[in-house]
């Protein structure tokens, strides 16, 4: 197997495993949490559970995707396709890897669980219907990415 095929079956495994999980936080995880939440229980407390030990997970595969998208431009040599729209599939990646990496690596550990558990103390209902919102926009946006890319590589 040749270094590109292993980069690419790496990239692939990635995006499996990191937008696997958002779709399952998105479209199970979360409505179980608003339906507990709905009838007096603890909804915010499985939705942190589940997120907290899906970071771990997304923090590996974003950087093991990060990795082999820019180990398969540097083997292709094809990083002037930053430089062209018509290869807009990488710009997309990109943009949505970086999201991505800001997200877990600084945003989360700094600030944002902070302050989605300050939101969730005051109003749970409200911050797991923002938290389902914000995860269905990241989830669409993915799975969008996802089309594009294969695309990129195949037409
Ligand atoms: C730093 C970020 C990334 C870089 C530099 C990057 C780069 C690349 C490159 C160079 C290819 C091979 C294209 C070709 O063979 O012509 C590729 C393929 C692909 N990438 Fe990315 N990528 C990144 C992030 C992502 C993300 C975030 C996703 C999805 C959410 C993604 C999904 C895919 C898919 C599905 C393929 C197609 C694999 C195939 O069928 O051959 N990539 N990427």
């Amino acid at each position: 197997m040749d270094d590109l095929t292993f980069a690419r079956a790496l990239h692939v495994l990635g995006v499996v495993v990191w937008v696997g999980g958002l779709y399952f936080v998105t479209f199970i995880v979360l409505p179980v949490a608003r339906t507990l939440s709905n009838q007096g229980e603890d909804g915010v407390d499985l939705f942190e559970k589940a997120e907290r030990r899906f970071t771990f997970h997304a923090r590996v595969t974003v950087l093991l995707t990060g990795f082999s998208g820019f180990y398969m431009l540097h083997l292709l040599d094809a990083w002037e396709r930053y430089l062209h729209i018509e290869t807009w599939a990488v710009h997309a990646m990109t943009v949505l890897w970086l999201v991505f990496f800001l997200a877990v690596f600084i945003a989360e550990p700094l600030f944002l669980h902070r302050w989605f558990m300050q939101k969730a103390a005051a109003n749970p209902s409200g911050m797991l219907r923002q938290a389902a919102i914000f995860h269905r926009l990241m989830i669409v946006w993915s799975l969008f990415t996802i089309a594009v890319a294969m695309f990129g590589a195949h037409a």
